[in-house]
């Protein structure tokens, strides 16, 4: 986002808008989309049929990452520290979800679905050690982003004896937007929007960003 009237690009940075996306849709979609893009494709590598966690979706590039894993045929699942949010998942195709702040909640997602094969994660922290007992042999931790601060330790034993791999991840390339912007004109994706509110009422999405109650972008329009 700018939070200016108008701002000054040069031509090749414009792109065409889904036709599908009204223009606050379309505002949600440049940065969240990208990072989403490259995490599930680019390096997560997710195929149909995968078993794939995206933590926290909540997040505005985590919404991203779920709808993408599904519409790429992956079966996902979800983390949140909220309810509500894990069944708006849910209608948008999310085969399952866990509370983060359930002391169990590593042990019944094993249970449930036998471990993942790939993770894509923006909370870091201590989760890096229970991301670890999901992973199935092979699989791919994939990180964006680091809310909850740096891990205490790394159970490298875990690490190596299954063989996981765990890969950061930051925006995208140019290509990588073209191929993002495809895919959700061709899937007709719809980013989750919040909210929509005026500039004069900005700090309250703030707000509510800090307090996480959000469940997808929060759009400022002028
Ligand atoms: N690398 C990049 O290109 C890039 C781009 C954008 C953002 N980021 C980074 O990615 C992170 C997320 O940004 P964002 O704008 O997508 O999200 P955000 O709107 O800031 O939301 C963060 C989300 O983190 C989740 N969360 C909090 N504690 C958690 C925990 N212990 N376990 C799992 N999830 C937890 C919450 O999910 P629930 O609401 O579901 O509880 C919350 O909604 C930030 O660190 C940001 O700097 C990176």
């Amino acid at each position: 986002g700018t939070f200016a009237e108008f701002v000054s690009v040069a031509a090749d940075r414009l792109m065409e808008k889904p036709s599908h996306l009204n223009f606050s849709e379309a505002a949600a979609l440049p940065l969240g989309g990208l990072t989403a893009f490259r995490a599930i494709f680019t390096k997560a590598q997710i195929q149909e049929k995968q078993k794939i966690l995206v933590t926290g979706i909540g997040g505005g590039v985590a919404q991203f990452a779920f709808q993408f894993a599904v519409a790429a045929g992956a079966e996902v699942f979800v983390t949140s520290g909220s309810d509500n949010k894990l069944q708006t998942a849910r209608k948008h195709g999310v085969s399952g979800g866990f509370i983060y702040k359930d002391e169990f909640w590593v042990k019944t997602a094993f249970n449930e679905t036998g471990g993942f094969d790939a993770i894509i994660d923006s909370a870091g922290g201590s989760s890096m050690n229970d991301y670890l007992k999901l992973i199935r042999p092979g699989g791919r931790l994939v990180h964006y982003g680091s809310t909850t601060g740096l891990p205490k330790s790394l159970d490298m034993f875990r690490l190596f004896w299954c063989q996981a791999s765990i890969h950061g991840s930051t925006m995208g390339s140019d290509s990588e937007f073209v191929k993002m912007t495809e895919f959700v004109n061709q899937k007709k994706i719809k980013p989750i929007i919040d909210s929509v509110r005026s500039f004069d009422d900005i700090v309250s999405a703030f707000d509510q960003m800090h307090e996480g109650r959000q469940m997808g972008k929060l759009v400022v329009t002028f």
